[in-house]
């Protein structure tokens, strides 16, 4: 194995003014550290090894490497999931992967799409001809609900459901602690209110899910939701134990998690870039008028004839890449090209960077779905794209997340066209995922008469 020798970055190693630069600007410092240093860029910030990688190529094996890479996660995020997929490693976390996968099979998630088209109806009869919505907030109601519903169940307008959605985000909240990492945990120790707001979240949704899981085993009750299929899982591979009421637990409020606001971001996103490009909303609205006769709701039977929809999706989440960075903690020394990157080390792979390459994406801001045609997709390398990720820790909601994103989206382009409030400026807010710093408001129109 060839000895240290360490890529281009900036050369510091008591950085306060890169630390500085990336809490205000990251996505920017990513960009240009990618663009002047290349393929692999190191930053040591105190004794830490950095290392931002975006060749896609390497970031292919850095994601299916089998052993030796821990996914890094944030400890507010573990004290809220436990040891759900997201948080979890090594053998516990494979075990649960076996587990929790066939939850996510194509049929299950069809028999999901009739939640998610009618909450995109009950989204669609909340809209009002010539009346201003908050974009962010509408997707995250509707993103919410669908989750909520497929994962256990309730419904969000009930007051379980609501209460649910209410701690949920309060525990979320703690996103502006992600931008001082090694504060977050003392101050998630002190008997701040905020941190007493979180505690009682904490407990409100532990206590609810618990109950839950209870009444079904009590009950023997089966109900259409994730909740269900995890009450029954037992392992092929002869471990018949199936998973305790915590393992559940950590489950259910990883996918409450995981997969809700990533999709709101992606559908945010793409209302703004349709609104810029009258071009592609134009194609986008003859598909849908096309497939939906009657101005009738999709359902997943429609996901094969609605192509077009799904490459504005695909672009939107190219150019707003919902989650923008991966991390990973090398556990033994790795050998990246011809660096050796020393164990314990910190690999970034970041969505946002490799998406706007020039070198895959020719002129990489303008957004043109039409990149994702068969042929062009065959063109470029496949990590040139992984808005999902990839390797044994992929995204175990993509299939999930790519049918509820093309359903509420053709549903609301086949009935409104919405159209920016004059005025606002939109910059992009990278905390867990992308959003609208300012939020993004919009008029919505009716577009076949009132509705
Ligand atoms: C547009 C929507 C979504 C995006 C962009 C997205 C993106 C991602 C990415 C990039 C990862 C890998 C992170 C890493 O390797 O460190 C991931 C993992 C995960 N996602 Fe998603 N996700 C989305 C929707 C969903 C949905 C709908 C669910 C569940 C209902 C979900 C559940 C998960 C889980 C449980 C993991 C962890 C998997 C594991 O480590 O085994 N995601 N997601």
């Amino acid at each position: 194995m060839s000895s240290l020798s360490l890529p281009p970055g900036p050369k510091t190693k008591f950085a306060a003014g890169v630390f500085l630069e990336l809490r205000r600007d990251p996505l920017g410092f990513l960009l240009r550290a990618a663009r002047q240093y290349g393929d692999v860029c190191h930053l040591q910030l105190g004794p830490r090894h950095n290392y931002l990688v975006n060749n896609p190529e390497d970031i292919k094996n850095i994601l299916v490497a089998p052993q030796g890479m821990a996914r890094s996660n944030h400890p507010s995020i573990k004290r809220l999931l436990g040891k759900g997929l997201i948080t979890s490693q090594g053998e516990f976390h494979r075990r649960h992967r076996r587990l929790v996968q066939p939850a996510f099979h194509k049929a299950q998630i069809a028999a999901w799409g009739r939640e998610m088209s009618a909450e995109g109806e009950r989204t669609s009869s909340r809209w009002k001809d010539g009346g201003v919505i908050e974009v962010g907030e509408e997707m995250s109601r509707a993103t919410l609900a669908v989750i909520v519903k497929t994962m256990v169940s309730t419904d969000i307008e009930d007051s379980t459901g609501r209460r649910l959605g209410e701690a949920w985000s309060t525990v979320i909240g703690t996103s502006h602690l992600h931008k001082i990492p090694f504060l977050d945990e003392l101050l998630l120790k002190l008997p701040l209110p905020r941190t007493r707001r979180i505690e009682k979240g904490l407990r409100y949704l532990n206590e609810t899910i618990y109950a839950m899981i209870a009444e079904r085993r009590n009950r023997g009750l089966e109900k259409p939701d994730l909740l269900s299929i995890l009450l029954r899982v037992r392992d092929a591979e002869g471990d018949a134990a199936g998973l305790a009421d915590e393992e559940i637990r950590d489950e259910i409020l990883t996918m409450f998690t995981a997969g809700h606001e990533t999709i709101s971001s992606a559908l945010t996103w793409t209302w703004h870039l349709l609104s810029l490009h009258p071009e592609v909303e134009a194609a986008l609205h003859a598909e849908v008028d096309g497939v939906l006769e009657g101005g009738r709701a999709p359902g997943v039977d429609d996901l094969p004839r609605l192509p077009y929809t799904r490459m504005v999706l695909a672009e939107s989440m190219r150019i707003y890449p919902p989650v923008w960075i991966i991390a990973r903690r090398n556990v033994e020394d790795y050998q990246l090209g011809e660096h050796l990157v020393p164990a314990g080390s910190f690999l970034y792979l970041s969505q946002y960077v490799v998406h706007h390459d020039a070198r895959y994406y020719p002129d990489p801001d303008r957004f043109d779905p039409t990149r994702w045609t068969p042929e062009g997709i065959a063109s470029r390398p496949k990590y040139s794209y992984f808005p999902f990720g990839g390797g044994g820790r992929q995204c175990i909601g993509e299939g999930y997340a790519w049918t509820e994103g093309v359903l509420l989206l053709a549903l609301l382009a086949q009935r409104w066209r919405l159209e920016p409030v004059p005025g606002q400026r939109i910059d992009i807010d990278p905390v867990i995922t992308l959003r609208p710093k300012h939020g993004l408001r919009m008029t919505t129109h009716a577009r076949h008469g009132a509705n």
